[in-house]
Order: structure tokens, then C-alpha cells, then sequence
């Protein structure tokens, strides 16, 4: 089945005017087995879908009846302070305008409604397809950084490292680019990286930095989405991985090229304007086509894994394989049979996970402990007091493996002579809830706000469906305890397990948030403990020798750990890199537990729900609709979500040149501006405390 997309392709490509030959108006077969294409090449295979209105209603039904189990879609219309600039988008207004707009294609209509979801900022709330989104991923071979000079100004750059990341990720396609560059800098692309950009697009980077912000989505914080322009790292399952940044990498096909004004490194001075094309790259989860026809038909219907199924009919098999939302959760494969044994916290966005590589010049070259284990990374700074571990997910394949390699590693290195701890979660999109409540048990030891409780409190939203599911549960529908929604699995807000029969729900609370009548059921306890190792009595480090660094963009169970190790124990937290003059919050989109919609369908169809008339259908198109299913209730204000609640970081902690995307000089960096500064105030006699909520930077 594969050659005659060889053949086909050349054929209709280089015969357009032979009598024979129709006039080839199949955009998708032009480009069809292509690995590059240029982005309007894309755009034109994707824009030739009509929207089809049978498609249009199913989608709209499903999104917003599923938003009915989406606990914060009234906060969002109006989220309280600090996000109340951030975060005002009314979902139910925005599919009731899209249902009757006209769009010109499917692709159309689907962006609307994509960046309508993007606009809550809340990345475990998105509506993603298959069909659209990184089915081609665009690139220019330019990630930007922000550098901070030495007096404190801070200017835009392509990373030092572009040119590396570039050649080794894109390989020949490079090529194409070398050709593109102006007759100046033909095939010297590589003279590019480190340059000052003075504008983008004839404007103030800043205006890029700030316009995409405004619609990248995924965090509340203005300043987190900032920061998504620019390239960073992560800490995989498998090595260290190089984040493009939202200037570098875009998940649709819709911008050409862009124009740069540069100051070359060693340009001794010259400006150059600098005229590039993006190219797009066909997806890794986007499946071969070979016309029109068969992109739709492998990419853009329903698979069996779109919807949830009834888990009590014998005759539904279900086959074993990712579920549909897992492409695109930020965190790395996981066995599935562990996703549905362990709830998590986990946000989804639009381009999956990356796989291109952090340059081994900018990885640590330092020996990680044997306890390392897939995205957890432990090392011995050459200080040989400080440890670090490196920790990209709260997620990884084995969840008992992962739990007891958290534990070896914190213990190795205690006994390889650590008595401080850096814990670098950049980019950390959450994972497994209980790895994020062992973790922190773990480093603090036990105590009464450790045990039995580590994370936060939860409430589901407890609308008339959620209702009508727990009522059947109630009467006997899950006897084999394999439902979300059945309270077996669940403990009280005094943290005593329910019995067979009790409702997760009542006594449901009633709310008015926004103007609009809501409800959410009654507070839920831990869900961790005891847990299935037993974790040692002390902890394995005091909480003031203890800091917590990322870009800031460390989500959902990462927001559950960072949230309760600051607010609880006093923590002290790190944003690495970021505009000076915003606020940089060092965790965001907190959640309790995020789910989707074919899980709420399972919920739905294994109770016999599916007539009821507030029942989403199923999905006619690769759909994935990400919701909050729990929410965590707050620390300082425990009677309100964490969610809307304060993070700012303690510290905000600038990069150069020298240091930007090299995690060991950042944490060398960060741990000296913590601990030898705050112990030499200490010998001044100066008592030294960060927790003001400002962003203070140590000269
Ligand atoms: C898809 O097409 C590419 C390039 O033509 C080929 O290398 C790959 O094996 C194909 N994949 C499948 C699943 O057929
Ligand atoms: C969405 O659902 C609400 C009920 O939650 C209903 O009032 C509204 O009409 C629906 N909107 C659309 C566009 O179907
Ligand atoms: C760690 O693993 C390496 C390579 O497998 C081995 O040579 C070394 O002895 C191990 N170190 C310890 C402390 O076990
Ligand atoms: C750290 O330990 C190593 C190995 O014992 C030693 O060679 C090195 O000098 C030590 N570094 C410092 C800063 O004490
Ligand atoms: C939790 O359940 C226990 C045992 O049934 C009960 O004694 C306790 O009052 C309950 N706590 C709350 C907050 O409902
Ligand atoms: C839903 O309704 C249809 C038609 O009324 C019926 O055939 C079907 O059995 C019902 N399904 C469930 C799960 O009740």
C-alpha cells in the first residue's frame, strides 16, 4: 500500500498539462508521502475539507455537553485575581457563536474553536483533532532565547545553540534553508546563532513575544505563556530534549516566513534583515496518505479509541494501545494499564511531547546516580554538597519503578554527601497525582501535613449527569469498582474511606461563580496513603535546603508537589529566565485530576447513560476534548480552588549567554544566589527572606 504514493505523486506532479491528466486540483496529492512541504502546500491539502454541518453539530454537542464535567469553566468567564486579566473566556458563548458562523472548510471552523479553548489558558482544558493539529508541525531552524546583560537589559537572541539543535534535527532539509538566506549569509546560517534580533517582522520582538502569549494558551500566567516564545530544555524519558519554543515551532501550517533584523555576533556591528520560510514537517502522529480521500479517511474519523466504550459489554474488545488523548499529555508514554490504575494530573497540548535533542555540549557532563531512572535524574553538583534531581515528568512507564527510584536516588544522594537539593521540573507537565504526593512525603518525612494527606483536597463538579452516574453506581451498576465516579476508591475530607453506596457527590455544594449557578460535590480526602512502599520516617531534607527551579512551566500534579513544598514548608522557588518587569509565577494550571472526554463517555455508557439527554454523543471526528475532572481546594485560602490562587516565585533568576538552555550552570548558578548568599547575610547579621511575593533578583 505504500508505493503507489511514489507513484502517484511524480506522476501528478510532473504531468499537470498532459491532455490525459485532470488539472490536478487535489492539494493532498500533491504532497502526499512528502516529508517536507512548505507550509501553504499543507495548508492547501488542509483547507480542502467543507464543513460538513452534521460535523459541525456533532462537534459542538459533544464539546459542550463534556464541558458540564469540566470543573472550572465559570471561573474561567471571570477568574479572580491574580488571573483576572489573564483568564476571561466564556465557552459555552463561544460554541454558541460557532454554531451558527460560516466557515469556508472544516480546518476553518476548527481553529475557531482550538483558539477559543486556548483562550481559557488551562492547558487540561483544550479541543484538539487529529485531522489539524501537528499533522503538520511547522519550523524555522532560528529557536530565540531571552538574554539578560550584565547592566540588567535584556534583549532577544537566536539561541547560541540554534545552528547545533537546527542541523542535527532537521538534517538535508537544512539545506533548503542555507539557499533561502540573503546572498550576504548563503549558507551561513550558522553565523546566525547568538545574533541580537532588533525586530521581528518590523516590530519590537517584545510585540511577537506578547501577541503570542495571548493565544499559545496552557497556563494562566501571562508571564509563563511569555516565556512558551522561547527555546528551553527537558528532562525525557529517554535523555535531555530541546524545546523549540512557540517563535521556532508551530502546530498549524498558517505563517510562511518571517522577517528578522539581526546583529550578528561576528558581524562586527552590521545589521542584517534576514528573510526566512518555515517549512512544514509531516507529523509523527499524522498517518500516510496518498489523496484527499485517504488523508480524511486515516486521520480525520473516529477511531475506536476516540470515544469511551461500555467497560460491562462483554461484546465491545477493546484493543490495548495509547489512549486517544495520550499524543498529546506532556509527559512520556505510559503503560496504559498503569493510566487507568493511576489517576493523573497531566496537561495536553497541541504539539506532543518533543524528540529532538538537548546538544550534548548543553547536557550535564556530569555522572548521574545509578538510582536515575527514565525522566528522573540525579546528580552531585562538584560542590559535593548540592544535590540535584532533575525530573521531567511526575509520569514515567512503570509507576512502582519510578516511585522506588525517587526513593533511591533522594537516599543516594544523601549518602554520596548532599545536605541541599535542587529540584529542576522545567517543563514539567504533571503525571501520576500519588509520584507528586510520595515525592513530597519523601524529602519532608512524615508529618501532619504529610500524612495522611500530602497533596491537596478535591471536589468534583456535581452536575445533573454526574449525578445521574453516581445514582446508578449507587444502586449496583459498578460491581466490579472499574468507574471514576465510584466512591469505593475515594476517602472523606477527614480522609476516612466511603463505603459500597456512598456518593462521591452529596451533599453537593451549590455555588454562584460568575453570575451562574453551579455545583461541585463534597470535598474528597488523600488518595495516596498508605502508599505502596513504605517511605521513611525522617525526610531526607530540611525544607529551607530545599529549591524548586523551572521555567515556570511546570503544570498540574508538578503544580500539586511545587504548590504544597512552597506554601506548606516554606520551599523557596525558582523561575529561570523571563521578562523582568512580569511576574513569574513558578507553577500554574493546577487542576486535582484532568481527564478527557472518551474516559467521561466510558463513565457514561458503562452506567447506561448514553440516552440520558445530557449525554455527549460520541465523536464523529479524532477528537480530543481535555477537561479538569477534580479540582484542588487551596492552602491559603483552603475554602476556594488553588487553582485561581497566588504563585508567584520567590526568586527570578536571569540567563546569558553563558548559562541559557546548560541546566548544571543554571543550578550552580541558582544554588549560589540562594545558599552563599543568604548564609553570607546571615554571618552580616541580616536575616534573609525571599517569601514577599516579589521578584527579587540578588545583585
Ligand atoms: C509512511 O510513509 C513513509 C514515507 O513514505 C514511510 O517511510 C513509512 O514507512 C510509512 N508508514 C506507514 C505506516 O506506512
Ligand atoms: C450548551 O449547553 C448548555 C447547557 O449546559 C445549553 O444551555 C446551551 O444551549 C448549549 N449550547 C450549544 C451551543 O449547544
Ligand atoms: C553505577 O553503574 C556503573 C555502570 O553500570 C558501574 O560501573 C558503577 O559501579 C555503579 N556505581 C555504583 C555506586 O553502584
Ligand atoms: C568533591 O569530591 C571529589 C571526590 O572525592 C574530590 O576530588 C573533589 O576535590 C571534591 N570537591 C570539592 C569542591 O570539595
Ligand atoms: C468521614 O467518614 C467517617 C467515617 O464514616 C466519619 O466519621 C466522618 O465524620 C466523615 N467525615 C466527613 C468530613 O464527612
Ligand atoms: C437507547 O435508546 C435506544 C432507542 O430508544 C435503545 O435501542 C437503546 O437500547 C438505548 N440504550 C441504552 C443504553 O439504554
Amino acid at each position: 500500500m505504500v508505493w503507489p504514493i511514489l507513484l502517484l505523486a511524480p506522476l501528478v506532479l510532473c504531468s499537470p498539462s498532459t491532455a490525459n491528466w485532470p488539472v490536478p486540483t487535489d492539494a493532498c496529492a500533491l504532497i502526499a508521502g512528502k516529508k517536507w512541504v512548505s507550509p501553504a502546500e499543507a495548508r492547501a491539502c488542509l483547507y480542502m475539507a467543507p464543513l460538513n454541518e452534521d460535523i459541525r453539530t456533532n462537534t459542538i454537542e459533544v464539546l459542550n455537553k463534556t464541558l458540564a464535567f469540566h470543573t472550572s469553566v465559570n471561573y474561567q468567564i471571570s477568574a479572580p485575581e491574580p488571573f483576572k486579566s489573564d483568564v476571561h473566556e466564556d465557552l459555552h458563548a463561544d460554541l454558541a457563536r460557532i454554531s451558527t458562523q460560516k466557515y469556508s472548510s472544516e480546518f476553518e471552523f476548527h481553529l475557531d474553536i482550538f483558539h477559543a479553548f486556548r483562550r481559557v489558558n488551562d492547558g487540561h482544558c483544550v479541543a484538539l483533532n487529529y485531522c489539524y493539529d501537528s499533522f503538520y508541525v511547522s519550523y524555522l531552524p532560528l529557536p530565540l532565547v531571552l538574554l539578560t546583560a550584565e547592566d540588567g537589559s535584556q534583549d532577544v537572541h537566536i539561541a547560541p545553540e540554534a545552528f547545533d539543535v537546527a542541523s542535527a534535527e532537521f538534517g538535508d532539509e537544512i539545506e533548503f534553508w542555507q539557499e533561502a538566506l540573503p546572498a550576504n549569509l548563503k549558507h551561513k546560517l550558522e553565523s546566525l546563532s547568538g545574533a541580537r534580533v532588533l525586530t521581528i517582522n518590523g516590530q519590537h520582538p517584545l510585540v511577537s513575544v506578547n501577541a503570542n502569549a495571548k493565544t499559545t494558551g496552557g497556563f494562566q500566567s501571562f508571564g509563563t505563556r511569555q516565556n512558551a516564545f522561547f527555546s528551553s530544555y527537558h528532562r525525557g524519558s529517554g535523555g535531555w530534549e530541546y524545546v523549540m519554543g512557540n517563535f521556532a515551532q508551530h502546530v498549524h501550517p498558517l505563517v510562511d516566513g518571517v522577517e528578522l533584523v539581526v546583529q550578528r555576533l561576528d558581524g562586527e556591528g552590521a545589521i542584517d534583515i534576514v528573510s526566512l520560510p518555515y517549512r512544514s514537517r509531516f507529523g509523527s502522529g499524522s498517518n500516510n496518505f496518498t489523496d484527499f480521500a485517504s488523508y480524511r479517511a486515516n486521520n480525520c474519523l473516529a477511531t475506536p479509541k476516540t470515544n469511551g466504550h461500555d467497560l460491562y459489554d462483554a461484546k465491545v474488545t477493546v484493543e490495548d494501545g495509547p489512549s486517544a488523548a495520550a499524543y498529546f499529555q506532556q509527559q512520556p508514554p505510559v503503560d496504559p494499564r498503569e493510566a487507568r490504575q493511576h489517576p493523573m494530573n497531566v496537561i495536553l497540548d497541541a504539539s506532543p511531547m518533543t524528540n529532538i535533542e538537548l546538544p550534548e555540549k548543553l547536557q550535564p557532563a556530569l555522572n548521574p546516580l545509578n538510582e536515575s531512572y527514565s525522566v528522573a535524574e540525579f546528580f552531585l553538583l562538584n560542590d559535593n554538597t548540592t544535590g540535584v534531581l532533575a525530573l521531567g515528568s511526575f509520569s514515567a512507564a512503570k509507576f512502582s519503578t519510578f516511585q522506588s527510584s525517587l526513593h533511591k536516588g533522594l537516599k543516594g544522594l544523601k549518602d554520596a554527601g548532599a545536605k541541599k537539593l535542587v529540584v529542576d521540573v522545567t517543563n514539567n507537565g504533571g503525571g501520576f497525582i500519588c509520584i507528586a504526593h510520595w515525592l513530597h512525603r519523601l524529602i519532608i518525612g512524615r508529618s501532619e501535613s504529610t500524612e495522611p494527606q500530602a497533596g491537596l483536597d478535591t471536589s468534583m463538579r456535581a452536575g445533573p449527569l454526574a449525578q445521574a452516574i453516581v445514582q446508578k453506581i449507587q444502586k449496583g451498576a459498578d460491581p466490579k469498582t472499574l468507574l471514576s465516579y465510584n466512591a469505593v476508591q475515594w476517602t472523606n475530607a477527614s480522609n476516612d474511606p466511603f463505603s459500597e453506596g456512598d456518593s462521591v457527590l452529596e451533599p453537593v455544594l451549590k455555588k454562584l461563580i460568575n453570575g451562574h449557578e453551579d455545583a461541585f460535590g463534597r470535598r474528597l480526602g488523600q488518595e495516596c496513603q498508605p502508599f505502596a512502599e513504605e517511605p521513611p520516617a525522617k525526610g531526607f531534607f530540611l525544607p529551607e535546603d530545599v529549591i524548586i527551579v523551572s521555567n515556570g512551566r511546570c503544570a498540574s500534579s508538578c503544580s500539586l508537589f511545587s504548590i504544597t513544598m512552597a506554601k506548606i514548608h516554606g520551599v523557596r522557588t525558582v523561575v529561570v529566565g523571563g521578562y523582568q518587569d512580569t511576574f513569574q509565577h513558578y507553577a500554574g494550571v493546577v487542576g486535582g485530576q484532568s481527564t478527557d472526554f472518551s474516559t467521561i463517555d466510558t463513565e457514561i455508557k458503562s452506567t447506561g447513560l448514553k440516552n440520558h439527554t445530557l449525554a455527549p454523543p460520541d465523536f464523529m471526528t479524532h477528537s480530543v476534548q481535555g477537561i479538569t475532572w477534580r479540582l484542588g481546594y487551596g492552602i491559603w485560602d483552603p475554602t476556594e480552588p488553588e487553582e485561581w490562587q497566588d504563585h508567584t516565585a520567590d526568586l527570578n533568576f536571569h540567563v546569558t549567554a553563558e548559562t541559557v538552555n546548560k541546566p548544571v550552570a543554571i543550578w550552580e548558578a541558582v544554588a549560589k544566589e540562594i545558599w552563599e548568599v543568604e548564609q553570607e547575610e546571615m554571618d552580616d547579621g541580616h536575616s534573609f527572606r525571599l517569601q514577599d511575593g516579589s521578584d527579587f533578583v540578588l545583585a
